[in-house]
């Protein structure tokens, strides 16, 4: 029995933090033990924001994939790749493009949104208008059923479902229509309660060494009302006792600190230095996963490239039959 297929993708914009483990990572490692997973390094999507920026992402791609490899993911078992290794991405995006109206695209509630968000970047691009279908052509030239995705992405597998319609009453049955599964956590707010982010340095890093996490960490927001230990203080939402819940596994002792804390028992000081300790014992084997995988020369840069070159054959085949459904298929003979 073959096994349902899963695909999904991250932006190579920077060094991934605990969102990037909550939010998809550790989705990611647990449906290797039920899907057959390809995870790639969306280079090109990066550049629909930073057209002009483009000297960290090569670096960017390769530091992500160790920081993928150290959260758990398993080559051997998942094809890891880089999105512009395989270009047939690009001309499926391509064909599509010649299929779908404008104003599909121009409905997907994060055009609007990150253009008005985003003011200081230049999102007035034909590329970025075509962000969600290039996405579509990632997941649906592997016939993938799940999309592993966080709850903003949600509106671009609705576009997938429907370009997957409209090109198979076109053309015929050639591509499944992919579903998003949510990962089940909310979102981990930044260290300083504002939205977790690359801009703000509010998170804590995977590659983060373990003093540079008890420093963040000892400056983590905290409840602002409590002035003095013994005044009693809110747990719910509440950064410190999100991460708690989040990375400190010894549950009787996350309960304690909110028993005493509610109370007016605790200090701040020792619930940061048991978050420190969780956060770290997590973080550990990461580190010396990702050293492993650092030390040995070329290991990453030829695993992509042996990886990319599996996910290829596998969207050749694909465009072989798009071709053929669409009539511009060409053989010498
Ligand atoms: N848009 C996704 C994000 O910003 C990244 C992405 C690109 C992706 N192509 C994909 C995710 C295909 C899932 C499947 O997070």
């Amino acid at each position: 029995m073959t096994r349902r297929r899963v695909v999904s993708g991250m932006r190579p914009t920077g060094k991934l933090h605990l969102g990037h483990l909550v939010g998809a990572l550790r989705n990611w490692v647990a449906l290797q033990e039920t899907y057959e997973c390809l995870y790639f390094s969306a280079d090109w999507h990066a550049l629909t924001s930073d057209y002009a920026d483009t000297g960290g992402i090569v670096a960017s791609v390769y530091d992500n994939l160790a920081d993928w490899i150290a959260a758990g993911i398993d080559p051997e078992r998942s094809t890891l790749f880089i999105q512009s290794l395989v270009p047939e991405h690009a001309e499926l995006h391509l064909l599509f493009s010649m299929l779908i109206p404008i104003p599909w695209l121009e409905r997907v509630p994060t055009y609007k949104e990150l253009q008005e968000q985003l003011t200081e970047k230049d999102l007035s691009t034909y590329g970025f208008l075509g962000y969600p279908l290039l996405q579509t052509a990632d997941i649906v030239i592997y016939n993938a059923h799940v999309v592993p995705v966080g709850e903003d992405q949600v509106p671009h597998l609705e576009l997938s479902r429907e370009v997957v319609r409209r090109f198979n009453n076109l053309f015929g049955e050639v591509f499944v229509e992919p579903q998003p599964l949510l990962t089940p956590t909310p979102r981990l707010p930044g260290l300083d309660n504002r939205k977790m982010s690359k801009s703000y340095g509010n998170a804590i890093d995977l590659s983060d060494d373990a003093e540079t996490v008890r420093k963040k960490v000892m400056q983590m927001y905290t409840d602002p009302k409590r002035v003095r230990a013994d005044v009693p203080g809110t747990v719910e939402g509440n950064p410190v006792f999100v991460y708690h819940d989040a990375f400190n596994p010894d549950v009787a002792e996350v309960d304690d600190l909110k028993a005493r804390y509610r109370l007016g028992k605790v200090g701040d000081v020792e619930v940061k230095q048991k978050l420190v300790k969780a956060i770290n014992a997590m973080l550990d084997p990461m580190r010396e996963r990702r050293a492993a995988v650092l030390a040995k020369p070329g290991f990453l840069r030829e695993l992509a490239f042996d990886s990319s070159a599996k996910a290829r054959a596998v969207a050749r085949e694909t465009m072989g039959q798009v071709r053929e459904a669409m009539k511009i298929s060409y053989a010498r003979s």
